[in-house]
Order: C-alpha cells, then structure tokens, then sequence
C-alpha cells in the first residue's frame, strides 16, 4: 500500500554492510556488500577490517539499495540502523551514517535492536507477526529463545547460550574437519552425504535439573574435536561426513526440543527461527516435523533474510513508523552489548511514571 511507512534501514554490526529499503511489509531492496572473504584466512571476523570495510561500501550499497527500489531518498519517512549488540567500530559506522542521511534528508531516525529485527525480517515474507510469538535466534553471535509480544516495544527473553553460540559451534566444527570458515553451510551441505545417528554426540544442558531454556554448545564442540583427534591418532581415516551430520543432529535436536517446549510452556502458538543457521536445512526439517506435532504454526524466513541485513532493519523501522513508535533522538550511540529488551533505543514507550523514575535517577 502507498500509504505504508517506506524507511531505509541500515546493518553493520558484523561483516556484512546491509541497506534494506521496505514499504509497510514489502521488501523493495535488499542490497548486501559482504567483507566475509576478507575474514576468511583468520578463521573467523577481524572487527577492524569489518569496521573499514563498512566505511567503503556504505555510499554505494545505499545508492544501490536506492536505485533497486525505484525511489528517491527524499521520498523515505525514516531511517532505521542497527544500534547494537554487535561489534562496536561496525556498529559505529552504521549510526553515524544513519545521522548523516537523517539529517541531511530531515528525516526521523530510529536505532533498533539487532536482535529484534532478525525477528522481524519475518513480516516480509509471510506478513505480520502473531503476538505473542516465539522467536528462536541461532547465528554466529547469539543463541536466544524469545518471547516477542510487541515487535516494537516487548521481547523478553526466556534463554541464551551459556557459551559459544550455535554458528559458533558450527564454524569451530568445520574448522575442525578442515572445511572452512563460515563453517555452517559446509558442514550443513556435507551432513547430507553422513549418517546422522552414526555417532552419539552430546544433547548439552537437556537433563531434568538444567535450564529448561538455555543452551551450551561448547561441551559438544569439544566432544566432537576429542572423537576427530582419537580418530586420527589411532591412523584411521575420518569419517568427515557422518561427523558433520551426528554433529548436527545434536545441534538441531536440543534448539528445536527447547523452542518447541518453550512455545507448549508459555502456551505460544506461533514459532519463528532467524539468524544464520535458521538456513540450516536439518534444523528447517525437524523445527517442522516438531511443530506439526505440537500443533505449532513455523515462520521460518528464507535463508537470505535469515542471515545479517539491511532489509530486516527496514523492517523493524517500518513497523516502529506504522506503529507511531518514538523514533530515536541524535545524540544516538551504538551499544556494543544492547540488551534485547531494548527493542530500540530510547525505549519506544516510556510511561509517564517512568520518565518521573528516571529524572529522580538522572539528579540524583
Ligand atoms: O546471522 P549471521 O549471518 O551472522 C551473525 O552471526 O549475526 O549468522 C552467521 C552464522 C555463521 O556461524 C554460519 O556458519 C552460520 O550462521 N550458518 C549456518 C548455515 N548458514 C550459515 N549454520 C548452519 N547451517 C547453515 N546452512
Ligand atoms: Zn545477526
């Protein structure tokens, strides 16, 4: 519709330098300059590299992201950025050129939570959100269960990993079987050719007495180096590809189990799953063989929203414009470690008793 908020929005808080450009729940552009290869050879990012990167694709990825939609920057009614969490030099670049377009262009401007907009990516591709849903986050930075019940304003979250995250756990397992950095799609396109119950990795934090809700991966990590290591020393050959699939297998059964328990718990009927390793084609599988028998209704957006953008930024600010959010003032700063509760920065609602709080806190 016409009538619908068109905003820019801006991602730089890892390797990718992402500018989406959305009207209302459309996506008109989605234009990505990734630094990835640069990180390659370190085995995993290089914050500086990624910070310089984004400092030399910003103009042209926003003229690109432009011209792809068809629209004039004059024509926009905001400009969204990622605010945080994310690394604090690539988060950097991202708010000082969103100020820069803001106010250049007299535009509002409005610094969103990453996590947030990995959740809200969604309503591109299969339209609004139900509220509340269940939002499973899996990517190289974070692993979270989370309750959004206002995209805008009320995330909570419910779990995280306790140490490595679940792509963490992929790229260190690839590193492992010699396949490269980013590891997930390798070991995800290998695990086809493996017996995914050849081997019986651990399930980390799944007995009766763990927290229901959080994850740890790095037992698991460990325990497939320790069985590749003993492997080798004993001169036998790897059985790379049945490694790749138990290890997956493991991944997927513990973040589905949760997500589908945390949805029956919490009596959530709708889940999504975002971030990098949403791509993954096991976990696709078995989050819909699960949720068909909870009775559970998946969201799962394609792999190219899945990972780091700009579009799902756009959408997030889309939403906050449709929704008359307050858009964020210009003294803005990244937050390296922006808690997810904070959906955007300032916090989108602030009640007037809140503000009385605050202002008592400020003096003191
Ligand atoms: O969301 P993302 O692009 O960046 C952040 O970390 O925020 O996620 C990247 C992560 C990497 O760890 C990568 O190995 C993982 O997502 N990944 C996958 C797959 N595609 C990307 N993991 C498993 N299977 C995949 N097909
Ligand atoms: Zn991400």
């Amino acid at each position: 519709m016409a009538d619908e908020p068109l905003v820019l929005g801006i991602e730089t808080s890892c390797d990718e330098t992402g500018v989406g450009i959305v009207r209302g729940t459309t996506l008109l552009a989605d234009a990505v300059a990734s630094s990835v290869n640069d990180h390659a050879r370190f085995g995993g990012v290089v914050p500086e590299i990624a910070s310089r990167a984004h400092l030399e694709e910003m103009v042209p990825t926003i003229q690109r992201a432009l011209d792809t939609a068809g629209i004039k920057a004059s024509d926009l009614d905001g400009i969204a950025v990622t605010a945080g969490p994310g690394l604090a030099g690539a988060l950097l670049v991202g708010v000082s050129a969103a100020k820069a377009y803001a106010w250049a262009l007299d535009k509002p401007l409005y610094g969103v939570n990453h996590l947030a907009s990995h959740i809200c990516v969604d309503q591109l591709e299969h339209g609004r959100l139900p509220e509340p849903t269940m939002a499973l986050l899996v990517s190289g930075g974070h692993s979270s269960l989370l309750l959004s019940a206002d995209i805008t304003t009320d995330i909570r979250p419910l779990g995280a990993t306790i140490d490595d995250a679940a792509g963490e756990a992929f790229d260190k397992v690839a590193r492992v079987l010699g396949l490269g950095f980013p590891g997930g799609p390798a070991v995800d396109r290998l695990a086809r050719e493996g017996d995914r119950k050849s081997i019986a990795f651990p399930r980390g934090l799944s007995s009766a007495k763990d927290p229901a809700y959080d994850f740890s991966f790095s037992g698991l990590k460990t325990a497939v180096a320790r069985w590749v290591e003993a492997k080798r020393r004993a001169g036998e050959e790897v059985p790379v590809a049945d490694v790749a699939a138990s290890f997956q297998e493991a991944v997927t059964d513990v973040l589905t189990r949760k997500a589908v328990k945390a949805c029956k718990e919490n009596g959530v009927e709708h889940l999504m799953i975002g971030g990098g390793v949403a791509a993954n084609s096991r976990l696709r599988e078995m989050a819909q063989q699960r949720c068909d028998k909870a009775g559970i209704v998946l969201r799962v957006p394609r792999p190219g929203l899945c990972t780091d953008n700009g579009a799902m930024v756009a959408a997030l600010g889309s939403e906050m414009v449709w929704r008359n959010r307050a858009p964020s003032s210009f003294d803005l700063s990244a937050d390296s470690s922006l808690p997810v509760t904070e959906v955007s920065v300032p916090a989108a609602t602030i009640e007037h008793g809140d503000l009385h709080a605050a202002a008592h806190l400020a003096l003191g």
